[in-house]
């Protein structure tokens, strides 16, 4: 069987989905995930779009072994020298350029003409292989591009030394039998094409990114890039899980291997939407809470009867094993330490006794702690910079008879924040203590709040989304009591939205140096 290499753009266009920014040891800690789920490219980000992303490529190319890592490059110089720079440490780096080739980009986005566009297409490639040895080029919307120009610029950045072939689909507007024509078409019109790997890169706004990705490989493709839970610029990319599941599952009509290990899936679309505070679909393939709930009847009692009637792959093979009693309030550190490891997820030492402190307070009020109640507790936690805020106490008064009114005590690094507010009800009462201890202000769009297990004693998740200036931030926090699940959901929000700001103001200074 041929093997499928699996290029994860999760932390690049996957990062650049609103609200999915994230700092640099989140980012370090979905790429060690990552590698434990077995891609074989991971693109790290496009380092020159600020300093923090080309921190963030530095830090995975420095600390991350045994997979390639990718920065992405426009075609011009300044960007390729960020990217070789940013990811000179990596065992096996690639630089990862692009420019677009489609009529209506090159007129209106770039104002290039074509022949301009080639010759900066095969400047890119040639200067970027004096830096790196190994280049992908990308004709940005590619699949909006006329055939003979795209077969032109192919032929001659391969000439110029790129192995790697990506044809995206930018803007999600192509069906999975045109886009299989289109590229035989390719294939047929670059008399050098063998001497690269194809490879495609699907957005999803017509729904079509998974279908259109798996026609590529019916033709030849041999690369797909994906990224987890399918996040991305507007409706996402095609989703890494159900690209991998089709070819697991349907082998009869994909006879193809790739690195992954099925059974690091489901943790690892968790551990993603933990950090990014970003809730899947109940009926999300795959990895949504309803993937593989049979609430009917019938089909209760099929599966009851042979458990193939309804499945068509088992919750076991994408790493969704039954809810594990975890630990109770005796546990140790080192089991819980042992669990967390088992759960993918990697704290730092200060990190692992803060959760470790939580996990007793959970485990105090709940009997049984599972694991999806270890999830919620480390999430705010995960990747958190070290002068950060932390909720260190809060209390609230509240009735039907009272004004709520909450006190909170916040820890950023040394320094201890205390104040009070009232507030409409008591949330409310305890978001404006927080607003007057730090002195940010937002103003909430949205509130939801939902258990992570069953039973009285659940714990509850809250996620937020706070408008800070124009940031729409995420935040999510999760306890027994949906007060403090609360505050830690406003703080987290808060503190992304320190980590854009820092990350803007720098970006500001770079293009002021440009
Ligand atoms: O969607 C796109 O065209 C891209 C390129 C940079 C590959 O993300
Ligand atoms: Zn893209």
């Amino acid at each position: 069987m041929e093997r499928i290499y699996v290029f994860d753009t999760t932390l690049r266009d996957g990062e650049q989905s609103p609200g999915a920014a994230m700092t640099v040891e989140q980012k370090y800690e979905v790429a060690l995930q990552l590698v434990r789920l077995g891609v074989d490219v991971i693109e790290a980000g496009f380092p020159v779009s600020s300093p923090q992303q080309f921190r963030g490529c530095q830090v995975i190319a420095e600390k991350v072994k045994g997979v390639v890592i990718a920065a992405l490059a426009r075609a011009v110089e300044k960007d390729l020298d960020l990217a070789a720079e940013s990811i000179q440490k990596a065992e096996h780096p690639r630089i990862h350029t692009f420019i677009s080739t489609s009529p209506l980009h090159m007129q209106f986005k770039l104002k290039k003409d074509p022949e301009t566009v080639l010759e900066m297409a095969k400047h890119a490639v040639r200067y970027a292989r004096s830096k790196c040895a190994e280049v992908e080029f990308s004709p940005e919307d590619g699949t909006r591009s006329e055939v003979p120009f795209l077969c032109r610029v192919l032929e001659a950045v391969i000439k110029e030394g790129a192995t790697i072939i990506n044809i995206p689909d930018t803007v999600g507007y192509t069906t999975p039998y045109e886009f299989e024509r289109f590229l035989k078409a390719i294939l047929e019109g670059t008399p050098n094409i063998d001497k690269a790997m194809l490879s495609v890169h699907c957005h999803n706004d017509l729904g079509l990114a998974v279908a259109n990705t798996l026609a590529a490989l019916r033709v030849g493709a041999r690369q797909i890039e994906v990224t987890v839970n399918g996040i991305g610029e507007r409706a996402g990319n095609a989703a890494l899980e159900e690209v991998v599941m089709c070819l697991h599952v349907r082998k009869d009509q994909f006879p193809y291997t790739t690195g992954i290990n099925t059974r690091q899936i489901y943790p690892t679309s968790k551990l993603l939407s933990t950090i990014l505070g970003f809730p899947i679909a109940r009926n999300k393939p795959i990895v949504g809470e309803n993937a593989f709930a049979h609430e009917s009847g019938i089909h209760q009692d099929g599966v009851l009867k042979k458990r193939e009637t309804y499945e068509i792959m088992t919750p076991e093979s994408v790493g969704r094993d039954e809810s594990k009693i975890v630990l109770g309030r005796h546990s140790g550190m080192h089991g819980f330490s042992k669990r967390l490891k088992d759960l993918g997820i990697t704290l730092s030492e200060k990190e692992l006794k803060e959760a470790y402190e939580r996990f007793l307070v959970i485990a105090d009020r709940k009997k049984e702690v599972f694991d999806e109640d270890i999830y919620a507790i480390i999430g705010d936690q995960l990747g958190q910079e070290v002068d950060m805020y932390a909720l260190e106490y809060f209390n609230v008064i509240t009735g039907n008879q009272s004004i709520p009114t909450a006190t909170v005590r916040i820890r950023r690094g040394d320094e201890l924040l205390e104040e009070a507010a009232t507030g409409d009800g008591p949330i409310d009462a305890v978001f404006r203590a927080i607003e007057r201890a730090t002195g940010i202000t937002g103003s909430l769009q949205e509130y939801n709040v939902q258990a992570v297990t069953p039973g009285k004693q659940a714990v509850g998740e809250v996620g937020v989304v706070v408008l800070f200036d124009e940031h729409r931030c995420v935040g999510r926090g999760a306890s027994t009591d949906i007060l403090e699940a609360s505050a830690r959901a406003y703080l987290s929000a808060m503190n992304r939205y320190r980590a854009l700001k820092g990350n803007h103001k720098e970006e500001k200074e770079v293009k002021e140096t440009q």
